[in-house]
């Protein structure tokens, strides 16, 4: 049996993520979506994101996804419990590198970067207290990152400048790791190691949740046969602004779908 790897998040982020999936699993029929029309969704309610996550888990199973990969970590702790109450495929979320910054830290004092939704959940103080143990844990929300981003501004002033408020607080209390708790992140990754500098360790969970992904489809899925590799991108957003950024994030020349699902009482 051939399947389809449905992956999600709420805009371009995610495809930190597919790059890692395609680059362990190169033979998968891959779909992207970006809720880019909904983008971002840390300062939105955990309903809301619940909402969106159903309609997109229904659409990409509709499109024949047999896995489905919440390539967001604020949606993971929004939405992924219901998600798993009504599929029963393998659903396989995101969520801040906690473990493997608390193994890396020398100084004792690990920086967290995410949304304040995934801040606030409740699955990330759950994370806290399983895997923080002696370490000190320091957090921080940034608002605006997941924005430049998604306008494609990967090194620009205003983008750097937020960065150097974000991290600072963190490096003055010592951090030496930084958690970039957020899909998006990686992609700033080279500007964020341009403004703390070479010996500070940046963590995320990108090809963790790729190989993790690959270890359910072997024991969950083993009929699969490798099928003929392509990747399909939908966005719920602008489809010429969501290709442009995602063809540069992407690497090469992509084109974004449409994909439509209003949210009842949103726009
Ligand atoms: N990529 C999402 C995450 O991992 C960004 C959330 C947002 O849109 O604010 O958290």
């Amino acid at each position: 049996m051939s399947g389809t790897i449905g992956v999600f998040d709420s805009g371009v982020g995610g495809l930190s993520v597919l790059h890692h999936i395609r680059r362990l699993l190169p033979h998968e029929q891959l779909i992207y979506i970006a809720d880019s029309g909904h983008v971002p969704y840390g300062d939105k309610s955990a309903s809301f994101i619940e909402q969106r996550s159903l309609a997109l888990t229904r659409f990409l199973v509709e499109q024949g996804a047999d896995a489905i990969v919440v390539a967001c970590n604020t949606a993971t702790a929004a939405a992924i419990t219901t998600l798993r109450q009504h599929y029963t495929l393998p659903i396989i979320g995101m969520e801040p590198a906690v473990k493997p910054a608390v193994a890396a830290t020398q100084s004792g004092v690990v920086g967290v970067l995410a949304t304040t939704g995934t801040l606030e959940s409740a699955r990330f103080a759950a994370l806290l207290e399983r895997y923080a143990g002696e370490v000190e844990i320091i957090t921080q929300g940034c608002p605006g990152l997941v924005e430049q981003v998604e306008r494609g501004d990967l090194l620009s002033a205003q983008t750097r400048s937020l960065l150097e408020r974000y991290t600072a607080p963190l490096l003055a209390r010592g951090a030496d790791t930084l958690i970039l708790g957020c899909t998006h992140y990686p992609f700033l990754a080279p500007l964020i190691g341009e403004v703390v500098g070479p010996n500070i360790t940046l963590v995320d969970t990108g090809e963790a949740v790729a190989r993790q992904l690959q270890h359910r489809l072997h024991t969950e899925l083993p009929q699969r046969i490798p099928s003929i590799a392509s990747v399909r991108f939908f966005t719920s957003g602008d489809v010429e602004h969501t290709t442009r950024i995602m063809s540069l994030l992407w690497g090469e020349m992509v084109v974004a779908n449409t994909f439509y699902a209003p949210v009842p009482g949103h726009p």
